[in-house]
């Protein structure tokens, strides 16, 4: 996709050697979002250049983004959008499932993924902070899952990491109060990685992002699909995991060598 047609979607891609940046560039409307972005964000994925190890996603302007555009549930819809098919329409899921490619590839192992969070993550934002590996959260930002406050679910992806990351009960809490998390209470629930005064957040992005590609980028990968799949193995599943990542990983580089 072109820059002019990532641009006409509200989102923009800079590439930089292994660094990949994308924006939600709708900011007069706090990068409100809908599925002609989610598709744009899907098509980055698919098609981001093997060099790129490390993906940040941000917002332009004060708020990473206000989730849906709202606008949608409305007669009068978003110039450009189709309307979604009803959920009596036998390819409802199989439409939202193309909505949640544009959140999926985010955990993708050949990349880290870090949302950088200024204001507010509402609803779908939220869902995207979520979906990525790390977050850095600008000392404003505020978090909420919205969904179930509008008769709705989080269906973009965001259930899975919220539980993994919270647990259960806070999990619970959290989306049926659709409360808004402040940076200093989502630190504390482990919903940052860090929090930063708001000046300092794009600086803290690269210093992380730098950190992370000083790292072996091969042992990255491989220890980032280990990590991913320990939570469903038992101890002794992992440990073979291990041994077999360990002698993928060395045979390559031997192979290399
Ligand atoms: N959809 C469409 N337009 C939006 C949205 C949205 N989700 N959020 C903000 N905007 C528009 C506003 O209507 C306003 O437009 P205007 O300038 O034409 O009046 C502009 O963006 C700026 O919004 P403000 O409310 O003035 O910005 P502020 O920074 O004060 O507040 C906030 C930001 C808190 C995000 C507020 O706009 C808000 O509550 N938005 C709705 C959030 C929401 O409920 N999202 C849906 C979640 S559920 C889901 O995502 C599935």
């Amino acid at each position: 996709m072109s820059a002019a047609e990532l641009a006409d979607r509200g989102l923009s891609l800079d590439i930089t050697d292994a660094v990949a940046t994308v924006t939600l560039s709708r900011p007069e409307r706090r990068n409100a979002m809908t599925p002609r972005m989610w598709h744009g964000l899907a098509d980055i994925g698919a098609s981001l250049p093997e060099q790129v190890r490390v993906v940040v996603v941000r917002g332009a302007g004060p708020s990473f983004s206000a989730g849906i555009d709202l606008r949608l549930f409305s007669a009068e819809g978003v110039q450009g959008e189709d309307p979604a098919p009803s959920a009596a329409e036998p390819g409802f899921e199989d439409y939202v499932a193309g909505l949640q490619s544009g959140y999926l590839w985010l955990r993708d192992p050949a990349i880290v993924s870090i949302a950088a969070v200024r204001g507010y993550a509402i609803g779908a934002g939220c869902q995207l902070a979520l979906a990525c590996d790390l977050r850095v959260l600008a000392d404003d930002a505020k978090l909420c899952i919205k969904e179930p406050a509008l008769g709705l679910v989080p269906d973009l992806t965001g259930t899975k990491p919220l539980v993994e990351i919270v647990g259960l009960p806070r999990a619970l809490e959290l989306c049926l109060t659709a409360r808004m998390v402040g940076a200093a209470e989502a630190a504390v629930l482990r919903m940052a990685e860090l929090v930063v005064p708001g000046e300092e957040l794009d600086a803290a992005v690269a210093d992380l992002a730098a950190a992370l590609l000083a790292t072996d980028a091969a042992a990255a990968r491989a220890t980032k699909a280990l990590l991913a799949q320990a939570s469903g193995h038992s101890l002794e599943e992992q440990a073979a995991a291990e041994r077999r990542a360990q002698r993928e990983l060395l045979s390559a580089k031997l192979a290399q060598a």
